[in-house]
C-alpha cells in the first residue's frame, strides 16, 4: 500500500499525456512549484525519449523558453517516464492531456471528439489509483465528459483498495495556451479556470497555481460552465480570423486594405486589436475541433440556428483556403504543371513546429493535384515531418505515390530553396520570412515572378521595386 498524503499539500502530481499540452504545463508547474513531484508519463516510449534527451534541441516540442525550463528541473523534480501504472499509484492528483480528435468514423463522424483516449486513461486510473484521487481533466472535451470520467471512476466495487478507502473527485481545468506563447501563456495566464462540485479539491488545485498566479485570476466554476468555456473561448477566437478573412475578401473586392480596416476596427476597446490578423485560415489542433464539438452539442440539444451560426465560422475558413488557391492558380495562367512553387512555412503559425491542421497542407495538396512542383522551407518544422503529413493526406492525391515523391522537395536555406521557382508562397508567418533580400529573390527566380503574401507581412514596396509581381491578403489594388 502506497503512503499517500491526504491533507495539504497535494505532493506528488502525474500527467497523463507528454503532447503540446501536457509538456509544457507540466515544465512550468515543475518550475513554479519546486516542493511538488511532478511526472509525466506517456504510451509512447519515443515521445518519452524525446523528452528526456540530452540534446534540448530535440525536445519533441518547440516552445520558446521551454529547454530552459526543462534544463532547470528534469530529473530535480520533473520526470518523463512510460511508467504510468507505477505513476498513477503513487500520484496525489492525475492531469488527463491525452489527444482527443475528431471521430472519423461511426456516430458523430466528422463533428464529435473521440472520446477512446481520455476513456482509456480514466479505466487505467480506475485500476491503478490508491487512496483519494483527484483526476483533472486538461484536455479539451465535449461537455459532461466529466460525468463519463466520473462514472467510469467510480463504476466498480474491485476500484476499491483492500481499506476501502479508493475514492476520487474530478475536476475540469481547461488550457488556455497557444502554442509559440505557451510559457508565457502559463507564467503570466489571463485567468485560470477550475470547474468542479467538491470545494475541498478545487482548494487543492487552487494552492498549487497560488504558487505563481494571483488570486483574482483564479476563477472557479460548476464543470459544465468550464468545459464549456473552453470550447467557446477558442470558438469566440476563430469567428475573430473568420471575421478578419470575410473582412480580407471586401477590401481586396472593394480597394480597401484590410490591415488599415483592421487597425481601425482594433482602436475600439470595445474590439481589441489582437486576433485581428489576416491571413490563409486558423489552424491548429483545436480551433475546427472545437467548434465541431460545439456544433455537434447545437444539433443534440434542437438548436440549430446556433450550431449554424458556428459552422459558418468554418465554412468561411475552408474558403479562403480555396480562394487563396484559385487565385494562386489564376495568377500562374491557370497551369502549375511542372513550375516550381516554394512555400515558406509549414507549421501551422510561427514560433511552433506543430503542422496539425495548418492551412500548408490543403494548399499542397491542391497545388500537387494541379503537378506543381514544391519546395518546402520552415525553420522547426522538418523534412520528414512534412513528408509524413502530406502522406497521411493519401486519398486526397489525385497522383499516385510514386508521382508524389518525385514533386517534393525540402530546403533548410531560404534562399536556396528560391533558386529558379516561379512563384513564393508565404504561409506561416516567421519573423525570418519578414526580413528578406528582395533584389536577391528576385535575381534567384524564374520570370515572371510572384509572391502571395497570405499574411500580409511583406513589405510590399520592396517586393514590388524588386521586379517581382505581389498578391497580399486583403489589399485592395491588386491587378491581375
Ligand atoms: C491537447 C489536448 O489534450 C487536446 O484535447 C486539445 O484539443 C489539444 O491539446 P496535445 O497535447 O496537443 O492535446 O496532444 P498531443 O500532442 O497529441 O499529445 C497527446 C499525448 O497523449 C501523446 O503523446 C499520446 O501518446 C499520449 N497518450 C494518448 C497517452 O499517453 N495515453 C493514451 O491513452 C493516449
Ligand atoms: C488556440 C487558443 O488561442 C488557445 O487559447 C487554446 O488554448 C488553444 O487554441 P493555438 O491554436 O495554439 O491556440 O494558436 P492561436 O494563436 O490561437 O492561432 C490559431 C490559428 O489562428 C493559427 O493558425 C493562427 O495563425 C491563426 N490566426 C490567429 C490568424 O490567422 N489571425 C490572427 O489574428 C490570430
Amino acid at each position: 500500500m502506497v503512503e499517500k498524503n491526504l491533507s495539504f499539500p497535494i505532493k506528488k502530481i502525474c500527467c497523463i499525456g507528454a503532447g503540446y499540452v501536457g509538456g509544457p504545463t507540466m515544465s512550468v508547474i515543475a518550475d513554479q512549484c519546486p516542493d511538488l513531484e511532478v511526472k509525466v508519463v506517456d504510451i509512447n516510449p519515443k515521445r518519452i525519449s524525446e523528452w528526456n534527451s540530452k540534446n534540448l534541441k530535440l525536445l519533441p516540442v518547440f516552445e520558446p523558453g521551454l529547454d530552459q525550463i526543462i534544463k532547470r528541473v528534469r530529473d530535480k523534480n520533473l520526470f518523463f517516464t512510460t511508467e504510468v501504472d507505477d505513476a498513477i499509484k503513487n500520484a496525489d492528483m492525475i492531469f488527463i492531456s491525452v489527444n482527443t480528435p475528431i471521430k472519423s468514423s461511426g456516430l458523430g463522424a466528422g463533428e464529435a471528439s473521440d472520446l477512446k483516449w481520455v476513456e482509456a486513461s480514466a479505466r487505467r486510473i480506475a485500476s491503478h489509483a490508491q487512496g483519494h484521487t483527484i483526476v483533472v481533466e486538461k484536455s479539451t472535451l465535449p461537455v459532461r465528459t466529466a460525468e463519463v470520467i466520473q462514472k467510469i471512476l467510480c463504476s466498480s466495487n474491485k476500484n476499491k483498495d483492500k481499506f476501502g478507502n479508493k475514492t476520487f473527485s474530478v475536476l475540469s481545468n481547461p488550457e488556455f495556451l497557444a502554442e509559440g506563447t505557451a510559457i508565457n501563456d502559463l507564467e503570466k495566464p489571463d485567468r485560470v479556470l477550475i470547474g468542479g462540485d467538491n470545494p475541498d479539491s478545487i482548494q487543492k488545485l487552487k494552492e498549487i497555481y497560488l504558487n505563481w498566479v494571483p488570486s483574482d485570476k483564479i476563477l472557479t466554476s460548476n464543470l459544465w460552465s468550464s468545459e464549456l468555456s473552453k470550447l467557446t473561448s477558442n470558438a469566440f477566437l476563430a469567428q475573430r480570423v473568420s471575421s478578419i478573412n470575410s473582412v480580407s475578401a471586401i477590401c481586396e473586392a472593394t480597394g480597401g486594405n484590410v490591415k488599415e480596416v483592421a487597425e481601425a476596427i482594433g482602436l475600439d476597446h470595445r474590439v481589441g486589436k489582437l486576433f485581428l490578423s489576416p491571413g490563409p485560415g486558423f489552424g491548429g489542433s483545436c480551433f475546427k475541433k472545437d467548434i465541431l464539438n460545439l456544433v455537434y452539442l447545437c444539433k443534440q440539444f434542437n438548436l440549430i440556428e446556433v450550431a449554424n451560426y458556428w459552422q459558418q465560422v468554418i465554412i468561411l475558413n475552408d474558403w479562403q483556403k480555396k480562394r487563396i488557391y484559385t487565385n494562386i492558380v489564376k495568377s500562374l495562367f491557370g497551369n502549375l504543371s511542372d513550375k516550381k512553387i516554394t512555400i515558406l512555412g509549414f507549421a501551422f503559425k510561427s514560433n511552433t513546429n506543430d503542422t496539425r491542421d495548418s492551412p500548408a497542407i490543403q494548399l499542397s495538396i491542391d497545388l500537387l493535384n494541379e503537378d506543381a512542383n514544391l519546395i518546402f522551407n520552415d525553420p522547426k518544422v522538418t523534412k520528414e515531418q512534412i513528408i509524413e503529413v502530406l502522406k497521411n493526406e493519401k486519398s486526397n492525391f489525385k497522383k499516385d505515390d510514386k508521382n508524389l515523391n518525385k514533386k517534393l522537395f525540402f530546403e533548410q536555406d531560404i534562399y536556396k530553396s528560391i533558386i529558379d521557382s516561379d512563384a513564393i508562397i508565404l504561409i506561416t508567418d516567421w519573423e525570418e520570412y519578414t526580413n528578406l533580400n528582395w533584389q536577391k529573390i528576385s535575381n534567384l527566380m524564374r520570370k515572371p515572378s510572384w509572391v502571395f503574401d497570405t499574411r500580409a507581412i511583406l513589405d510590399s514596396k520592396k517586393v514590388r521595386k524588386a521586379g517581382i509581381n505581389l498578391w497580399q491578403v486583403g489589399e485592395g489594388n491588386f491587378k491581375r
